[in-house]
């Protein structure tokens, strides 16, 4: 399973990118807006640190606006990767982009419905929103299950790419679920490697250790 963080903040990708756990960088509007910063400053700094894939995601909602937006944005670096909306418009234009050989990620992603018309566009991911459905008293995780039965029933292969993820339990279901990438907050990320019998076990190992009066070196 790869793992994208999900964040527009450039220290937490510099912090991420050398642990040899960075798989790629998803950005939103919102994120962007957090930043305080310009999109395209951002995006060209991030594609300066990693040269995973960095989804940046158009504003325009119609079909053309889209395009000529993905034209700017591609242009940024070859491993940008361009986030469109879930929709008519954004799922046209996924079809056009993939076409010119353009990765794209389909965002916004409620419904195994949706990530159908997504595989069927050739779109490079899908990205359902597991957060935002729980929020509602949904099931998110039985999203991605779905879209893994439906993809792997038709050899689809656009990537799985589990968003919206809240806490380290949505990361080991999405890889319980098939999903092919998570991609999490750094807040997140910095919990999967936390647990206190860790803690605990090394504390006696280094109060054992000192004991012995050793040294490997
Ligand atoms: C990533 O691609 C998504 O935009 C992001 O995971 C959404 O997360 P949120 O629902 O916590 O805003």
């Amino acid at each position: 399973m790869k793992f994208f963080i999900d964040t527009a903040e450039i220290a937490e990708i510099e912090k991420w990118a050398p642990t040899g756990f960075l798989d790629g960088v998803t950005t939103n509007p919102s994120l962007i807006k957090k930043s305080g910063r310009d999109m395209i400053e951002v995006i060209t700094q991030i594609c300066e640190i990693t040269n995973t894939p960095v989804s940046a995601e158009v504003a325009a909602l119609d079909y053309g606006g889209m395009l000529k937006e993905a034209e700017v944005l591609k242009k940024i670096a070859p491993n940008v990767c361009i986030k469109l909306p879930t929709t008519m418009a954004g799922l046209h234009a996924c079809s056009t982009l993939t076409k010119q050989g353009v990765n794209t990620n389909l965002t916004l992603c409620f419904s195994a419905n949706q990530a159908l018309l997504v595989a069927k566009a050739g779109a490079t991911y899908v990205s359902p929103f597991i957060g935002r459905l729980d929020d509602i008293n949904l099931d998110g995780m039985q999203l991605i299950e779905d879209i893994r039965t439906i993809y792997d029933n038709y050899g689809f292969e656009t990537q799985i790419l589990a968003a919206s993820i809240r806490t380290p339990n949505h990361v080991s279901d999405a890889a319980l679920a098939g999903a092919d990438v998570a991609t999490i907050p750094a807040s997140t990320l910095e919990k999967l490697v936390h647990h206190p019998l860790t803690d605990k076990g090394l504390e006696g190992f280094v109060k054992d250790w000192a004991s012995t009066g050793q040294s490997i070196l």
